[in-house]
C-alpha cells in the first residue's frame, strides 16, 4: 500500500529539518550558473546538483526533503544511482517541481497565472513511479499599489488547489507555493502593504484549497515572508516576524502540517535569521521551517565555483548553511 500522505508530510517536516528547493527551471539555473561564469549544461547542472545531495553532513542533519526539477529526477549520478535514489539514501523524500511557469495573464497586464494542469495527471504518475512523493506547484504575484488584482489572485489560487488535489490523488503531498513577490517590479512596496497583499492571497488560496476538496492534513505551505519589497527594505527581523506570524495565524488552519518558507531574494542570513526569529515566538500550531533555494545554496555555488577541485568546499559551506537553516527551524540561531 502506498504510504499516507499525512506520514510523508510528517517526514518532510521532521523537527529541526526543512527542505532544499534544487528545482530551479534550466532558464533559473543557467542564471544562478552565470553569476559564476559557469556553461549549464546537463553535466554541468548533474554535478551541482550531485555536490549538493552527496554533502552527507548537510543532507544527514539537517534536509527531510529536496525538490528537483523534471531533468534531475531521472538523472543518473556519477556512481550510477539516480539523484532520487541518493536523496533517498540520505533518509529524506524526493520531491518534484511540476508547474510549468509563471506565464502572462491574458487581460491582466503586468500580472501572470502559473501553467501546467494539462496532462498533470499522466506526469504525476511517472514521478511517482521515478520516487517522487511529493510536489511544488509556485503561483508567483508581483505587488505594486494597485496589484495584484483580485481576478490574478483568483485564478492562481484557483490553479493551486487543481493541483493540489491531483497531487493528493496520485499519493504525492502537494507544497502549495502563492508567492508574494518582494523582487518583483516595481519593488518598492512597504511591508503595509505586502502584509495586506499576503493575508488576502492565503485567505483566497485557503477558500479555493476547500471548494477542490483538499486535504489540509495531506499538504504543506510554501508562501513568503512579510516583508518590504526589494527596493524599500527597512523593516528589522522582529517585525518582519511578527507581520508574517500575524497573517499565518490568521490565516492558515491548525489542520495543515507544516509551513515550509520560501527565501524569495531575502539574503541568506536574513532568511535565517527571520525563521529563527518566528520559531522562537513559539508555541505555533503547525511547523514551521524552510525550503530555501538561493539562501541554502548561494555560499555553496560561489565556494564550488564550478571547479571539481572545489567540491569539498562547496559541500562545507552547504552543510554550513543547511546547519543553520537547522538552528532557525528550532528557533536557536544566533549571529
Ligand atoms: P528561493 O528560496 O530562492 O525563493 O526558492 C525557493 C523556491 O522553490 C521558489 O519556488
Amino acid at each position: 500500500m502506498s504510504e499516507r500522505l499525512e506520514d510523508i508530510a510528517a517526514r518532510m517536516m521532521t523537527a529541526g529539518k526543512g527542505l532544499l528547493a534544487a528545482d530551479e527551471s534550466t532558464a533559473t539555473i543557467k542564471k544562478r550558473f552565470d553569476t559564476i561564469g559557469l556553461e549549464s549544461t546537463e553535466t554541468s547542472r548533474r554535478d551541482y546538483r550531485q555536490m549538493l545531495l552527496t554533502a552527507d553532513e548537510a543532507m544527514r542533519e539537517s534536509i527531510s526533503g529536496v525538490i528537483l526539477y523534471e531533468e534531475t529526477l531521472f538523472q543518473a549520478a556519477s556512481d550510477g544511482r539516480t539523484l532520487a535514489e541518493i536523496i533517498v539514501a540520505a533518509g529524506a523524500v524526493p520531491g518534484i517541481k511540476v508547474d510549468t511557469g509563471a506565464k502572462p495573464m491574458a487581460l491582466f497586464p503586468g500580472e501572470t497565472v502559473t501553467e501546467g494542469l494539462d496532462g498533470l495527471a499522466a506526469r504525476l504518475a511517472k514521478y511517482y513511479a521515478a520516487g517522487a512523493r511529493f510536489a511544488k506547484w509556485r503561483a508567483a504575484l508581483a505587488v505594486s499599489d494597485t496589484l495584484p488584482s483580485f481576478g490574478a489572485i483568483k485564478a492562481n489560487a484557483h490553479a493551486l488547489a487543481r493541483y493540489a488535489a491531483l497531487c493528493q490523488q496520485a499519493g504525492i503531498v502537494p507544497i502549495v507555493e502563492p508567492e508574494v513577490l518582494m523582487d518583483g517590479e516595481p519593488g518598492n512596496h512597504t511591508i503595509e502593504r505586502s502584509e495586506a497583499v499576503t493575508e488576502e492571497t492565503l485567505r483566497i488560496t485557503f477558500e479555493e484549497l476547500a471548494d477542490q476538496r483538499v486535504s489540509l492534513e495531506g499538504m504543506i505551505l510554501k508562501p513568503s515572508m512579510v516583508i518590504d519589497g526589494r527596493k524599500a527594505r527597512r523593516a528589522s527581523v522582529q517585525e518582519v516576524a511578527e507581520r508574517t506570524l500575524r497573517v499565518l495565524k490568521r490565516t492558515v488552519p491548525a489542520a495543515v502540517p507544516g509551513i515550509a518558507f520560501l527565501s524569495g531574494g531575502q539574503s541568506t542570513e536574513e532568511a535565517t535569521a527571520h525563521l529563527s526569529a518566528m520559531n522562537a515566538m513559539g508555541p505555533l500550531p503547525w511547523a514551521l521551517t524552510f525550503s530555501y533555494g538561493r539562501a541554502l545554496q548561494t555560499e555553496a555555488l560561489e565556494a564550488w565555483g564550478g571547479r571539481p577541485e572545489n567540491i569539498a568546499a562547496g559541500k562545507r559551506a552547504f552543510s554550513h548553511r543547511a546547519r543553520m537553516c537547522s538552528l532557525a527551524a528550532r528557533g536557536k540561531w544566533t549571529k
